[in-house]
């Protein structure tokens, strides 16, 4: 049984699929391929099928992160039977998420910067509108939780 991972925001270009890349890769360096899935979803329908902002493809590139595989998909209903942990980048797309969660859901629903305490912040700034600085910040708040949510993940499930 693998441990699946489904990170959400808004349009499923910036953010959530910042953090797709980024735990995806940590995942395969501590050796967890197979063990540990990851997919992003995003709680908007505008860009469904696109490719990650190109802005979000190079400051993750910077940083030795591929997104360009990665096609944006809408969050539904349905990944509740799919995924143990459903994480948010900001509390109005938490709240999306909730309003959809089943009664038997037994997986873990929440903040994905809960694993980054340190940060003293609780939500991933949408990058869209703003400069270049902004997707840098995103993936300085991504890997400090990626590195948090792998640490529970593998405590949780002896690996
Ligand atoms: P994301 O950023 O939620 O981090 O992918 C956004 C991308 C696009 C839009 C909003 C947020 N949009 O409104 O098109």
């Amino acid at each position: 049984m693998s441990t699946d991972v489904l990170f959400v925001c808004l349009g499923n270009i910036c953010r959530s699929p910042t953090a797709h890349g980024v735990f995806e890769k940590m995942v395969a360096e501590a050796g967890f391929i197979g063990e540990i899935r990851v997919e992003s979803a995003g709680t908007g329908n505008w860009h469904i099928g696109e490719r990650p902002d190109p802005r979000s493809t190079q400051a993750a590139a910077a940083r030795g992160y591929k997104l360009d595989h990665l096609r944006a998909r809408e969050f539904v209903s349905s990944d509740f039977q799919r995924f143990d942990y459903i994480l948010a980048m900001d509390h109005s797309n938490l709240s999306i998420i909730k309003s959809k969660q089943p009664a038997n859901f037994t997986g873990e629903v929440g903040l994905f910067l809960a694993y980054a305490p340190n940060l003293r912040v609780d939500e991933v700034p949408d990058p869209y509108y703003g400069g270049e600085k902004g997707f840098d910040n995103v993936l300085d708040m991504v890997e400090a939780a990626s590195r948090g949510l792998l640490k529970q993940i593998c405590q949780q499930n002896g690996l």
